[in-house]
């Protein structure tokens, strides 16, 4: 019996498909099938019901095998993926859904990437993504139904502009419960009339397009948000946002947080490493090992040997770096591209209204504040909490002190009753921030040259090529929508078979 007629025999040992599947195992079935063929009186294909002591004996090695098979199987290379927050939990759920099992890492000590919270009296303040809607996060809508996290709706009692610089606040204007016919048929034509030219600015992008309303409408999301300074940033990234649907749809709440982190409790073939820290990723060989040190024991180097990497976590070049990635030529050129915003939120006690909501002031209703690490957005979260959330931007050049002293400032300025004009503002101290989070790498995205010269196409032919595979919010946008959705096509395209 020759090799090749022993391989078409194997199916007919009637094993599980996982048996047969299981390249690993193969030679080491065939050295089995081999030395068996050469037993007298041993058949494969055996149909007597009557056990001779020597099929008793292939029986007993049969399972003996099957069990090797078996812990082969099990022990089958998983997908590393590297980052457990919106884009790689995504990951993890869609390769589970086509049967293959991944294991996690983040540096962090708890799972949800952006979303974590600050908890006080029960309480919690979300200080990463926050808003859901139907027609925005469909998507996302279904895993929060999923998980059962209930969506609670958020309306300021009060609202208010603050200049950060004199500390000088007033009244917000109204915004209307049905929107002006005006803002209705920009919204049409809005709708009809998306420009091909999608690497222009936003600002010049709304103004050619004479979108008055809608520019003002979205500003202040714009600049909350963390996407930077509009002058900047292509219109491709907003529109991706800010869709018809979107700018009607209602805005609701969701803890994020508890979503991912009930969600990651569903994955049942996934092992998920929280505080750990990878040191180096190798790639050399056919297997990629990840080395890596968990923070409960630093001096210990542990590996895993993976079958595929996914790198779930925006892919600057320091990041890269940092996760110990020696770059191809064609990676350095992709994210030596990459842009990020230097974004912070944090939880602070103040004296403001419980409930009020600070907007800033800018030059024009069109324009982006200066980028100085001052907060951008003041929101008093609770009826009976005195805690807001806040959100700052800064350049990159600035220090975390910087921004925390500049925050700390600014909040001084506003830190009162701003319905009494005479009213003296108390200091904020450093002791009033309960949270502070800094995402240094907050936004990934390309610049409008680099969109007009094909970057999204080069990042594309990365995905796959040496078995690594990008998710983040760069292959969309930075929004919890997209980051899920991105990291769900990106397992189906390339992992479904
Ligand atoms: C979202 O839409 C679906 C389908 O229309 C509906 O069943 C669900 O209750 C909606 N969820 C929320 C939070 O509005
Ligand atoms: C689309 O935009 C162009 C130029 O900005 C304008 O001339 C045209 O009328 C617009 N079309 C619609 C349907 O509004
Ligand atoms: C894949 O790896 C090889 C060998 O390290 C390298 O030469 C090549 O540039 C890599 N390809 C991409 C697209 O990164
Ligand atoms: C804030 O107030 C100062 C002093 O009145 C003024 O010079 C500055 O332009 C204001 N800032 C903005 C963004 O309006
Ligand atoms: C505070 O909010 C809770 C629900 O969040 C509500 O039940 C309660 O009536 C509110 N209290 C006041 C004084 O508005």
């Amino acid at each position: 019996m020759g090799l090749k007629s022993l391989v078409l025999l194997l199916p007919s040992l009637a094993v599980p498909s996982t048996c047969s599947s299981c390249k690993s195992s193969r030679p080491f079935l065939l050295a089995f099938a081999v030395s068996f063929s050469a037993l007298p009186g041993f058949s494969f294909c055996s149909e007597r019901n009557a056990y001779s002591p020597l099929e008793a004996m292939n029986r007993y090695l049969y399972l003996l095998l099957c069990s090797h098979i078996v812990l082969t199987t099990s022990t089958e290379l998983p997908v590393c993926i590297v980052g457990a927050g919106a884009s790689g939990l995504s990951a993890a759920h869609a390769l589970e859904a086509l049967g293959r099992h991944t294991v996690i890492f983040d540096a962090k000590d708890t799972v949800g990437g952006n979303a974590q919270n600050y908890y006080e009296n029960d309480q919690a303040f979300y200080l990463g993504p926050l808003l859901i809607g139907n027609s925005s996060h469909p998507e996302t809508m279904k895993i929060v139904e999923s998980v059962d996290v209930p969506v609670t709706t958020y309306t300021p009692e009060s609202s208010w502009i603050f200049n950060w610089t004199t500390g000088e606040t007033w009244t917000a204007p109204e915004t209307p419960q049905t929107p002006p016919p005006e803002f209705l048929e920009e919204l049409q034509r809005y709708t009809e009339n998306v420009s091909d030219e999608l690497t222009v600015s936003t600002t010049e992008w709304f103004t050619e397009q004479k979108f008055p309303l809608l520019h003002a409408t979205i500003m202040p999301s714009l600049i909350a948000w963390g996407y930077g300074d509009v002058d900047e940033l292509p219109i491709f990234y907003p529109l991706s946002i800010f869709t018809p649907a979107a700018l009607m749809g209602t805005r609701l709440r969701v803890d994020f947080h508890e979503v991912f982190q009930r969600w990651s409790r569903q994955l049942s073939r996934s092992e998920i490493h929280p505080g750990s820290k990878v040191d180096c990723i190798d790639r050399s060989e056919e297997t990629i090992t990840l080395y890596y040190t968990s923070s409960q024991n630093q001096n210990t180097p542990l590996q895993q040997s993976c079958s595929d990497l996914i790198l779930a976590f925006p892919p600057t070049l320091s990041s890269l770096e940092a996760a110990g990635l020696s770059l191809s030529a064609e990676e350095h050129t992709v994210f030596s591209a990459v842009r990020t915003t230097n974004y912070f939120s944090a939880a602070v006690r103040l004296d403001t209204p419980h409930l009020s909501f600070f907007q800033i002031t800018t030059e024009t209703p069109y324009s982006s504040p200066e980028i100085a690490g001052q907060p951008v957005s003041v929101e008093g979260q609770y009826n009976n909490s005195d805690i807001s959330l806040l959100y700052a931007l800064a350049s990159h050049s600035q220090s975390v002190e910087g921004v925390a002293d500049v925050t700390l400032q600014t909040l001084s300025r506003i830190n009162g009753d701003p319905t009494d004009d005479d009213a003296i503002t108390t200091p904020v101290t450093p002791t009033d921030i309960k949270a502070f989070r800094h995402h240094p790498y907050y936004f990934p995205h390309f610049e409008a040259d680099a969109l007009r010269g094909g970057l999204y196409d080069l990042f594309n032919d990365l995905q796959g090529a040496n078995r690594t595979y990008f998710t983040s919010g760069l292959n969309r946008v930075e929004h919890v929508e997209y980051v899920v959705v991105a990291a769900r096509e990106v397992v189906q395209r390339y992992f479904s078979t």
